[in-house]
């Protein structure tokens, strides 16, 4: 069965107040939908608490935006995986961009994600080339050699799932996505490369989906691709009309896909 995935990354954009409203207005959209889209809302810290109440038994999930490293031990400020497991979290991003930036580097991202299955947490890898790799036409060399060294010594196993987000750099926070053939060709080359390195993940495991600079207005053009599994949100998902606008737009197409 097709699914298609929403992951409302919220950033530090909003504290526990704002983010129970959106975690609301997300399983809002949802009710009365007969093809329900799958949901993650990825809030702050502090307020993964609160979210987890609103959301309880519902078809929306909870995530996390980090994860330490390391299983536990002195790191001040740290959050490790156990501790997201016992909040509730579900899923969990790794390697954004934003933290790359802060100087994470590919051997991390791959021992949050060894840590993250080691908890049952499903990681949502980030990868994504910079302007620069694009203009000098090496993306997919770019996005193959970050999916290579993030996932270096992690092992998958039976029921684990993989989420990958292509979110080209030149793409977050631009107002400037990349076109929906772009982002296809690179969920192929994606899905191709992780085939690659874990033969024995079925495809139903793996989820592939685009972030950078989706709102209402663009959401639908990458939903319809059958090779697009969804979208991470950043700047929309925290108006929660255009959050809820891009899950109904998810819904409906998944409903028109069920009768195709
Ligand atoms: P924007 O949707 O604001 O471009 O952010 C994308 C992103 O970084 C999601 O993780």
């Amino acid at each position: 069965m097709t699914n298609k995935m929403l992951i409302g990354n919220w950033k530090m954009e909003v504290g526990s107040r704002e983010s129970v409203a959106l975690a609301r207005g997300a399983l809002l959209a949802l009710r009365g939908k007969k093809q329900l889209p799958e949901v993650v809302v990825c809030p702050s810290f502090p307020a993964l608490a609160d979210v987890r109440k609103v959301i309880a038994r519902s078809h929306v999930s909870l995530g996390a935006q980090n994860v330490h490293h390391e299983e536990k031990g002195a790191f001040t400020g740290e959050v490790s995986a156990r501790m997201l497991e016992e909040q509730g979290a579900s899923f969990c991003l790794v390697g954004h961009s934003e933290r790359r930036a802060m100087g994470e580097t590919d051997a991390q991202v791959a021992k949050k994600v060894s840590e993250l299955y080691a908890h049952g947490i499903t990681p949502v890898l980030c990868v994504g080339e910079t302007l620069a790799q694009r203009k000098s036409g090496i993306s997919s060399q770019a996005v193959t050699n970050q999916l290579q060294s993030s996932l270096t010594g992690v092992s998958i196993r039976g029921r684990d799932r993989l989420c990958i987000a292509y979110e080209p750099i030149w793409a977050i926070g631009t107002g400037t996505p990349a076109s929906p053939q772009d982002a296809v060709a690179m969920h192929d080359t994606i899905r191709q490369r992780i085939g690659i390195l874990f033969p024995g993940l079925a495809s139903s495991r793996l989820q592939v989906l685009y972030g950078g600079s989706i709102d209402a207005t663009n959401a639908y053009r990458f939903l319809r691709e059958p090779e697009v599994g969804g979208l991470l949100i950043g700047g929309a998902s925290v108006h929660l009309s255009q959050f809820t606008k891009i899950i109904a737009e998810a819904a409906d197409v998944l409903e028109g896909l069920s009768h195709a």
